[in-house]
This record gives C-alpha cells, sequence and structure tokens, in this order.
C-alpha cells in the first residue's frame, strides 16, 4: 500500500501540479491531505480544489480553519477567491485522523492549532507531547505546518513531517512524504517513509504572485517561494 501524505499548499499551483506530476509516477494507492490548503499564494481556489479531488482523507490546518471561518478580516482577498461553498468545507475539516500502518497506531494532524508549532529543531521532551493524547498513546506522529520536511525517533516513537507542497522553507522544492505498509493492520511489519522532494518552477508561482495587486503580504510570499526564507 503506497500513501502520499501532503499539506501546506498555500495557493501555490505550479508547485501543486510539480506535485501531480510525481504523483503519476509513483501511482499511489491513496493521498491524504494534513491541512493547509489555502492562505499566504494566489490561487487558493485552485489549490483547495485539487485537494479535495485528489485526497481521500484529509484534517484541517490553522489556515484553512482561519480563513474558512472568516476569523481575520485582513482575509477578504482569501474569502473573495473561494467562496462560501469552499470556505464551509475548509471549516469542517476533522482536525485530526488516526490509522494502523503495519503495526504501528499513528496519529495525523496538521499540526496548529491542534498543537503549537512543532519544529525538527524542538527537544525531544515537547515534541514527545503529541504522541499522548485523552484517546491514548501512539507509535507515530505525522504532520505538516512547520513546512520542512523531516523524520525523528524518539522513545515515544516515530515523529515524520511531510514538508510543504507550495511553502518550503529550507530547500524551495516542493515537498511530501510517501509511506508504504499495511494499512489497518496491526501485524507488525515493514514500513518506509520516503521525502519526495520535487523541483518545480519557482518563478512562475513568484510571477502569478507578482501579476495580482491584492494579494495579501505579497512580497514576502514572492521571497518565501524565490529563495525558502521565512519573511512575514
Ligand atoms: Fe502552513
Amino acid at each position: 500500500m503506497k500513501i502520499v501524505m501532503l499539506g501546506d499548499l498555500h495557493g501555490n499551483l505550479p508547485a501543486t501540479l510539480a506535485m501531480e506530476r510525481m504523483l503519476e509516477q509513483i501511482q499511489p494507492d491513496e493521498v491524504w491531505f494534513l491541512g493547509d490548503a489555502v492562505g499566504k499564494g494566489p490561487s487558493n481556489a485552485e489549490t483547495c480544489d485539487w485537494v479535495r479531488s485528489h485526497c481521500t482523507l484529509c484534517v484541517g490546518g490553522n489556515w484553512d480553519y482561519g480563513i474558512g471561518g472568516k476569523e481575520f478580516p485582513e482575509d477578504g482577498y482569501f474569502w473573495n477567491q473561494l467562496g462560501e461553498e469552499r470556505m464551509n468545507w475548509l471549516n469542517s475539516l476533522p482536525r485530526e485522523q488516526e490509522v494502523l500502518l503495519s503495526g504501528i497506531r499513528f496519529r495525523l494532524f496538521h499540526g496548529r492549532p491542534v498543537t503549537p508549532l512543532l519544529q525538527v529543531q524542538d527537544d525531544k521532551e515537547k515534541l514527545g507531547q503529541a504522541f499522548h493524547t485523552e484517546k491514548g498513546n501512539f507509535g507515530g506522529v505525522i504532520f505538516a505546518d512547520s513546512h520542512r520536511p523531516f523524520f525523528r525517533s524518539l522513545h515515544d516513537g516515530y515523529i515524520v513531517n511531510t514538508g510543504s507542497v507550495g511553502n518550503s522553507m529550507g530547500v524551495n522544492r516542493a515537498h511530501a512524504l510517501l509511506v508504504e505498509g499495511e494499512k489497518d493492520s496491526a501485524r507488525p511489519a515493514p514500513l518506509l517513509f520516503t521525502i519526495l522532494a520535487v523541483p518545480y518552477d519557482n518563478q512562475a508561482a513568484a510571477d502569478i504572485a507578482l501579476m495580482d495587486d491584492a494579494l495579501p503580504h505579497r512580497d514576502a510570499y514572492v521571497n518565501e517561494v524565490l529563495t525558502g526564507r521565512y519573511s512575514r
């Protein structure tokens, strides 16, 4: 069973389409969405619709709820692009999911607002808290939100970050996570984790933003797409 998990598309259509071409090569059985289809970039209806047509399991991210729930008045640009029906869908997404893969119980969420922002350099005590909830203990956590892919093995279990499709920090390729294993199986069996690091036309993504004078924080987004440096 091949499952690609991805998130943080953030309205970046060239990055999303580059990832789509990668998926056509990999031919995964399922694609799962780990939050933040929208916000930051200029092509939000397109990346929202891409998630809805490609992903069979979804959790929402902080930007999905912030825009879908009209939390911030300065997000009117995104409301206009998306319309009520898409925003209602974003706001209705579950905050977390779980799955049993090759004998390990994995907790899946975006990051914020379920947890504080978790990053690769955080100490193991902070990261370890994500494994233990009122629903019991998990042996793995898979999430997005920090916009950098990583894999760590803690005493609590594996903690794995998908990276970001459309707003990568560090290396500014489109990233996602391929997991190969036995879905819905309690039997211990091998698992494969592969980081997908897909080049795309970053300048084309910046140019789409530069043509849109109404995009909030446009220069920050353009700089992030071109350099991989957080700019807001
Ligand atoms: Fe994000």
